[in-house]
């Protein structure tokens, strides 16, 4: 894994060290983020940094997200990986403390944690499977907390069954996928679950509602029920790290043309586009 940011020093993963008291483990009591880096060039670090600012407030842990930029940029270099296309992951805890329930002692340092790597590969571009799972997370989804283990349960379970994600359906709406906002393109409107408790307010999920506004394309934010998402044109996925991603067929029942949709290749160009953008803008001429 090469050089992490623990606590405010840069250190081998093999010296790193947090404490088994920290409330991060014991508790999931942390936030995390992930922003993406092309050659050393956030996406939307703005957006990153207010839902942090905001995860913090929610569960009242006394920290800021100002680190992220500084320590982003370090690891990126110390990792070299300031030319490539990658992610930054970084984790703020409530911090270590003998174990019990309500907070620690005022005073309480926070664990912040960070890393970065290679941005995964893309997956195959025809398209992919998905199934459905019933949403088993809290009632506070909209906090982009660590805990995850809904999410990692029902990610285990699409890959076993040979899914590249499982949608979470409550109440009978397909909500999202284990990691990546949901949307659906049926008679020309796209559509996605409204931010709120049951989502995650994905910052992709924004840009894409932007491009496709752009485009002139009418927007929708209302949760679709999985009768409706069968309905559709086109369904995908959207994320830090997919961009955009075609759901082909869902539980064997094939979506729309069973390719994939313009929709999702246009919003993805954009995405793709503003993120290249961004970043050869602020490099400057070449
Ligand atoms: N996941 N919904 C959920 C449940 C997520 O975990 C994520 C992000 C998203 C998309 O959010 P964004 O566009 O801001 O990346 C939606 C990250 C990437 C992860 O857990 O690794």
């Amino acid at each position: 894994m090469g050089i992490l940011y623990v606590n405010g020093r840069f250190v081998d993963e093999k010296e790193a060290a947090i404490s088994p008291l920290d409330r991060g483990f014991l508790f999931a009591d942390a936030i995390y983020e992930v922003v993406r880096y092309d050659r050393g060039r956030p996406f939307r670090l703005a957006e990153h940094l207010e839902r942090m600012r905001e995860g913090l407030a929610a569960i009242s842990i006394a920290a800021t997200p100002d680190f992220f930029p500084a320590v982003a940029e370090r690891l990126l270099s110390d990792n070299g990986l300031a030319d490539e296309d990658a992610v930054v992951y970084a984790q703020v805890s409530r911090g270590a403390a003998p174990r019990a329930h309500a907070f620690p002692p005022a005073g309480t340092a926070p664990t912040t944690f960070a890393f970065a790597r290679r941005t995964d590969p893309p997956l195959p571009p025809e398209g992919g499977r998905a199934m459905l799972v019933t949403d088993e997370r809290w009632a506070r989804c909209d906090i982009k907390s660590v805990m995850l283990l809904p999410n990692v349960l029902a990610a285990q379970r699409a890959r076993e069954a040979g899914a590249v994600d499982a949608i979470l359906v409550k109440d009978g709406f397909a909500l999202e996928g284990t990691k990546a906002n949901l949307f659906s393109v049926a008679k020309g409107v796209l559509r996605t679950a409204p931010n709120g408790p049951r989502i995650l307010p994905g910052v992709t999920r924004a840009a894409a509602i932007e491009a496709a506004r752009r485009i002139g394309l009418p927007v929708e934010e209302r949760a679709f029920t999985v009768e409706e998402m069968y309905a559709s044109q086109e369904l995908f996925l959207a994320s830090t790290t997919l961009w955009t991603y075609p759901l082909v067929s869902v539980e064997g029942r094939t979506i729309g043309s069973g390719k994939p949709g313009p929709v999702a290749r246009m919003i993805r160009e954009a995405l793709h586009e503003e993120f290249r953008g961004a970043a050869a803008a602020s490099r400057g001429p070449a």
